[in-house]
């Protein structure tokens, strides 16, 4: 099979792409990524010169360069990774977020439409369901949970999933859509909570916790995420959606005080900050339905994941050095700086 995988250089992508790569070797990846700040070709460099591996600098929102691609590669499968993926900056700055979340997908819709694909899919969010209340352990968001976004980034997301459905509804496109919950492991950008964490933690720096900590995520390894996105392409039904997550709920802080006493750092560091605006307050996935479908399990539990996830971090220091040395001093001073 020949696969488009887009936004192949950031956090889930890369995994994604060095977790495909060894599974199924015969294979080949052609790597889109236009590499905005979240893109790294660093986290490929294992497989850079493999002979079934490409990387393409485009931009899924340029028409012109994703024609082109499809023209001159014919690919079987398109597997869109690509996003703007932060909540925080969705709301710094939400445009950006329609441009690539929504037109970007629409593009790549198009494209699969005009020249045929076997398979179009939709890497999206649990975040597209909204939120679920704090006092209600009972309640879990299904396949079939109403779209109810909150931030500007997920409702990008869910207008880029009402594209997909609808593409599929009205011209045929084979597509199929996962919704997975929040994913961590290493090649994760510092923005994110888990690397963030860590990254202070390590540098000295106060460790920002929104409200008072107490909302919760799902948390997943981001190889199991991997693995259930390819289960879902070669074994998936088309027209359909999939959740993604392996029942792992945890309020923020107490990952935070995890990260901390897992590297022998004071509590102390925590500091208790203003929350974030519309902060969904509990993501909690049924994956029911891939598992009696698909039969995908997670095979990472929460202890070893992040454990192995703090290991890399510290073991790959320059990785995120590098990163948080540079033009991320702005960001974090234009998020964190007042707050
Ligand atoms: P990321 O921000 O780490 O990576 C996004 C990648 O997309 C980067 O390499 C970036 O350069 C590329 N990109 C951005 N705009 C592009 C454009 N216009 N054209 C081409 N490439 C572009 O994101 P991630 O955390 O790896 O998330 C990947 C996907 O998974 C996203 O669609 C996100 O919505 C979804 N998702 C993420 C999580 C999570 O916990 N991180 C959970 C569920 C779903
Ligand atoms: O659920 C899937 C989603 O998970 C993905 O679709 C998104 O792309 C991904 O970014 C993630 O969204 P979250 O907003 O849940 O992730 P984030 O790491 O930004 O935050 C996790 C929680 O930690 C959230 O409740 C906010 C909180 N937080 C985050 C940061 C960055 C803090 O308390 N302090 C922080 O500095």
């Amino acid at each position: 099979m020949k696969i488009i995988v887009t936004g192949g250089a950031g956090f889930i992508g890369s995994n994604f792409i060095l977790y495909v790569m060894k599974a199924h070797p015969e294979d080949q990846i052609i790597n889109v990524d236009c590499l905005t700040y979240a893109g790294n070709l660093e986290n490929l460099v294992s497989v850079e010169n493999e002979p079934n591996y490409k990387f393409a600098k485009i931009d899924i929102r340029d028409r012109k360069a994703v024609y082109q691609l499809f023209e001159d590669e014919k690919p079987d499968v398109v597997i869109n990774f690509a996003a703007e993926s932060h909540v925080d900056r969705s709301i710094d700055n939400p445009g950006v977020f329609v441009e690539t979340n929504v037109n970007g997908t629409q593009v790549l819709l198009d494209a699969c439409r005009k020249y045929g694909i076997k398979r179009y899919h939709q890497v999206s969010t649990d975040e597209v369901y909204g939120d679920l209340p704090l006092d209600r352990p009972d309640l879990f968001f299904t396949e079939t949970t109403p779209i109810h976004a909150s931030s500007p980034y997920s409702a990008s997301k869910a207008s880029a999933d009402l594209l997909v459905g609808a593409y599929h509804r009205t011209f045929g496109v084979p597509v199929t859509i996962s919704r997975c919950s929040n994913n961590y492991g290493p090649y994760q950008f510092p923005e994110k909570l888990i690397p963030l964490m860590i990254a202070n933690a390590e540098n000295g720096k106060e460790l920002p916790v929104y409200g008072d900590g107490m909302n919760v995520r799902d948390w997943l390894y981001v190889e199991d995420h991997c693995k259930a996105i390819d289960l879902i392409v070669r074994e998936g039904k088309v027209g359909e959606i999939y959740n993604i997550g392996g029942h792992n709920e945890m309020h923020n802080i107490d990952i935070v005080k995890i990260i901390l006493k897992t590297l022998g750092k004071s509590e102390d560091l925590i500091r208790f900050v203003k929350d974030r605006a519309g902060h969904d307050l509990r993501y909690a996935i049924d994956p029911a339905k891939i598992h009696a479908e698909l039969g995908w399990l997670p095979e990472t539990m929460f202890a070893d994941g992040i454990k192995k996830t703090i290991t890399w971090y510290l073991d790959n220091r320059s990785w995120w050095e590098n990163i948080v040395s540079g033009e991320y001093q702005n960001y974090y001073a234009r998020m964190y700086g007042n707050r």
